[in-house]
Formats: C-alpha cells, structure tokens, sequence
C-alpha cells in the first residue's frame, strides 16, 4: 500500500469508529438514574426495631452459600449514611433513583399490625432528601428480603401470601405515595423463584425444580396484580403513578438459521416473558409455555401441568395490570435446541429443552454469568416491543462488574455502559421501541447476594473495610456524569 493508500484506511478506519456510537441525543424526557437494593446497602440489619429477613437468616445461620461468609449486616451502612448518598446522586445528575424498602424494617414481622416507627422516618427521610435535591424516587416493594416469619409459613408457597403483599404494598402507598409516583412490586421472578424455589441458589434456598419455583411464580404474579388493583382503586387518582414489574432478561441468540435454533431462542423466551409478563398484560401464561410444560408433566406421569393454571377469575383480575415494563438485562447467550432432552428432568432450565451457553470470544466481566454483549440489548428491546405492543420499558437495571479490586479509572465499565447505551439509543431510532429511562447498576459497591464483596459493579468504590465505609467515586461516575449532562455518547452531539 502506498502512503496514500494508508491515509485513506486510517480516515476510513476513524471515521468508523466513530459511526459505531449512537451519538443522537436521548430525547428531552429520557431519565438517566442509578439503582441499589434495601439488604445490598443498607446495613444497620437488627437496629431501631427492624425484624430479621430472609438473607439476614441465610447469612447467619446457613447454609453458609455467600462467598468468605460474607453478610449484609454493615453492607454500605446506607441507613446511617444514606445523606451521603444522595449527594452522590446530586453530583452524578440523575433524575431518578432506584431503591427498595426494606419490609421487615417498616413490618418486622411481616405483618401489617406493628408498623416500625423508626422505619418509616428512614424512608421518609431518604425520600425528602432526594426530593430535596430535585431527584425522583423509583421504589421497589420487594427486592429479595422477604420477613423471615413470613418464610416460616412457607414464603411464595403460601396463597395467602397474596394478601401479606397487598397489605405491605398499601402501606407503602399510604405512607410514601405522596412523595413516590413510580413504583416496582417485584425484582427479577427468574432470581426470586427459578433460583428461591427451583435450583436453590439463592435465600431461602428450597430445591424444588419444576413444582415449587412454578408455583412461586404464580403466587407472585397474583400478588402484583394486588398491589395494581389497589393501587388503582384507591391511590391512582390522587398521587397519579405507575405499578410496574421488574423482569431479569438476557437475550437468546440462536446459534444458526435453522428453524429449531430460531424456535429454541422463542421458546427460552417464552419462559421468561412468556412466564411473567404476558399474563400481566394478556391474563394468562403464553400458549407455547403452557403446551411445553403441560406436554413435559404429561410425559412424566403427573395428573396435571407442573405449571399451575390461572382460573378463569385469576386471568380476569391479572389482565392489564402492568403500567411499565421493568427490564433487567445485562448480558446474553447463545442458544440452540437439544437434540435429545432428557424426558425425566423438571425444572425452569430444562423444561424449555434449550441448550444454552456464552461464546467463549465475547468479553469477560468480573461475574461468570456476564459477558459484554451490546448488541444483545437491541435485539431483546425490539423483541419486546413487538411481542408486547410497544408497552413501555424503564432500563431498571444494566451494568458491569468488576472482581473487586480497587480500580478506580474502571474503563472497562465506561465501555460496557457506552456501548449498551448507544444500542439503546439505536433501539429507539432505528427500531422505534418505547424506552423511557436508564437505570444503571449500581450508585457504589455493594453485597452482591451470593459473592458477598467480591464482585462491585459501582459508579462509587466503598471501602468495605473502613468502619467508616468510605465512598470513592470512580472514573465510570465522571463518564456517566457528562453522559446525563449531554444526554448523548459523544462529545460533540449529533443533531
Ligand atoms: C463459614 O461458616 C461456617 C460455620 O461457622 C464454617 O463452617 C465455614 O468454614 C465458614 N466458611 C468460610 C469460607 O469461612
Ligand atoms: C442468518 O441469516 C441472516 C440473514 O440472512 C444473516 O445475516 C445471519 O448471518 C445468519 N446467521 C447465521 C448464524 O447463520
Ligand atoms: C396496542 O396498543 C394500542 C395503543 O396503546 C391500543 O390501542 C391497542 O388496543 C393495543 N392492542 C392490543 C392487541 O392490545
Ligand atoms: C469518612 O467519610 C467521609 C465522607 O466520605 C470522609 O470525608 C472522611 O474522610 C472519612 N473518614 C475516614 C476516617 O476515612
């Protein structure tokens, strides 16, 4: 090649790098915030009268699951610290921040009839400094930390839990609806159920593939829909909000054009969507889902489906109760349907009869299950958006770990968050979904559920080992400052 030549590879080379970034602005009314969770940051597990919890019982007394035994007793200390906080969230700009209540704090025993006073002015006063400082609260009801008493009576398992949740949830909008506008019941059913109550990975640990985890689900989606109604009846027309749900989403990439690899990607789909948000907006579980594991039971020798069916009345009072579409989503995987499943196995992993793995050249995070995929986001958003007639979707969770080292210039994280960002932002142009916010995992540090401390997916490093849990911002929270001040990817906007 001649030096020209060379020239001309480089300008080409440069201007397509920076063609690959969405640098179109976000529109004016796209929300840019960050989100955390009651039991990853609060801390302060047994003061002021709070009652004991599912992870606080799990961490303490076993089966010891949490990495180096690691516990969310101090966590952040968030509860005493929370005024630092959201000065973080001022200086980051964001327009909406995403915490949980924490229901044995306001309910300690789960129940209605004792209300922690204490409680109450914690949230009230974490609610008034972020309105205080122009920043919106997103609430989530139920982030994992389901009252300990409530488990003993067999948790999800239990119909009337129906009624707990209803009860807690009212509460909330009586005691916060004024100040709270948008709210979230539940985060993540495939973290809660499939992994609560089918593989037994998370608290409180039941292994019950296939029976337990499905009724669960369908527990918790009666429960919603609870939470929705009586929002609706009694609080809508006042305090004028939202009742979503939060689902955890990756997208499922068929490994070929053959038609079973196309169909094993929808059928992994309709597990998750198919599962969760459909009867949420349509009052019954997607026919495929229904027909895979009614099929599967049948195969078995059960007298039913493992997948519980919503009675007539059941569908009527679920249909239409989503306001907005929560979506988790950090990563995706490759699929491809299984060539010989094995008729015996039960459970959300296997009932679908897909073979699921991450290619070995995608990037790698600080987490196992995480791998950088951008491209994955648009993919699933389009996917929603047609499945789901273009219902509203809030980001409520994306975000990149890192093994927990103290790294503060995280250009590793700025990455992930740009380039998801951007194929956001191409979902919206190109493919005309309805996304109306960026909720980024997470403001700091934080206990990460099963792998204690030792995986941090913060904007903010938190010295965990200081009693003082100091917050040390980080590069990625510079990055992500300047991206909600421009509201676009590049330093000179497109117009
Ligand atoms: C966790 O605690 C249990 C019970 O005290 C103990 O048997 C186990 O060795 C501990 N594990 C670690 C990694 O410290
Ligand atoms: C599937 O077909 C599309 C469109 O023809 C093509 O772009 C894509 O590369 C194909 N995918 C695979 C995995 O062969
Ligand atoms: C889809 O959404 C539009 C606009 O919100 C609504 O008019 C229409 O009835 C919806 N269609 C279905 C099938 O729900
Ligand atoms: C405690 O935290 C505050 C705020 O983050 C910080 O200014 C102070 O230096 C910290 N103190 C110690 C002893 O680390």
């Amino acid at each position: 090649m001649d030096k020209a030549a060379v020239f001309i590879c480089l300008i080409a080379f440069t201007f397509i790098n920076v063609d690959a970034w969405n640098t179109k602005p976000f529109p004016k009314d796209f929300k840019f915030g960050v989100a955390t969770a009651s039991y990853q940051i609060e801390g302060a597990w047994n003061e002021d009268g709070k009652g004991e919890n599912i992870w606080d019982h799990l961490c303490h007394h076993g089966p010891f699951v949490v990495e180096h035994n690691q516990t969310g007793d101090i966590a952040c200390d968030s509860y005493h610290k929370y005024k630092e906080d959201v000065a973080m969230l001022k200086d980051l700009g964001v327009s909406h921040y995403r915490f949980s209540i924490s229901w044995s704090r306001l309910l300690p025993t789960g129940f209605a009839d004792k209300v922690n006073k204490a409680g109450v002015q914690y949230y009230k006063n974490l609610i008034k400094e972020l309105k205080a400082n122009g920043i919106e609260p997103l609430v989530t009801l139920y982030h994992w930390d389901l009252p300990q008493p409530l488990q003993v009576l067999g948790g999800f398992l239990n119909d009337n839990f129906v009624d707990w949740f209803g009860d807690y949830a009212q509460l909330c909008f009586d005691l916060f609806g004024d100040d709270v506008s948008n709210w979230l019941t539940f985060n993540e059913p495939i973290s809660i159920c499939q992994q609560g109550y089918g593989n037994g990975r998370k608290a409180p640990l039941i292994t019950s593939p296939g029976i337990g985890e499905y009724i669960c689900g369908k527990t918790m989606m009666i429960a919603h829909a609870r939470a929705w109604h009586i929002y609706d009846k009694e609080y809508r027309s006042k305090q004028k909000g939202s009742v979503g749900f939060v689902v955890d989403s990756s997208w499922y990439e068929p490994n070929s054009n053959k038609t079973a690899d196309i169909e094993a990607s929808e059928m992994k789909l309709q597990f998750v969507w198919g599962m969760y948000i459909n009867p949420l907006i349509n009052g019954d579980h997607s026919s495929i889902l229904k027909k895979q594991i009614a099929k599967r039971s049948k195969q078995q020798g059960f007298k039913r489906s493992r997948l519980p069916e919503f009675t007539k009345e059941e569908q009527k009072y679920l249909k239409g109760t989503l306001d907005i579409i929560g979506l988790n989503h950090y990563s995706t995987s490759m699929v491809s349907a299984q060539k010989n499943p094995d008729p015996d196995a039960m459970g959300f992993y296997v009932d679908c009869e897909v073979n699921e793995w991450q290619a070995d050249d995608w990037e790698k995070s600080g987490s196992d299950w995480l791998r950088v995929v951008p491209w994955g986001i648009r993919k699933l958003l389009k996917w929603i958006k047609v499945n789901f007639n273009n219902t509203k979707i809030l980001i409520t969770e994306n975000g990149y770990s890192d093994n927990g080292e103290k790294d503060l210039k995280d250009d590793r994280r700025i990455h992930y968050v740009k380039s998801y960002l951007s194929n956001i932002r191409d979902a919206m142009d190109k493919d005309g979904v309805n996304v109306v916010g960026y909720t980024l995992w997470s403001l700091m540090d934080n206990f990460e559920w099963n792998r204690g401390y030792t995986e941090k997916f913060g904007l903010y490093h938190v010295d965990f080992n200081s009693r003082n849990r100091t917050r040390t911002k980080k590069k990625s929270a510079d990055f992500y400052k300047k991206v909600i001040a421009t509201r676009c990817l590049a330093d000179k906007c497109a117009a």
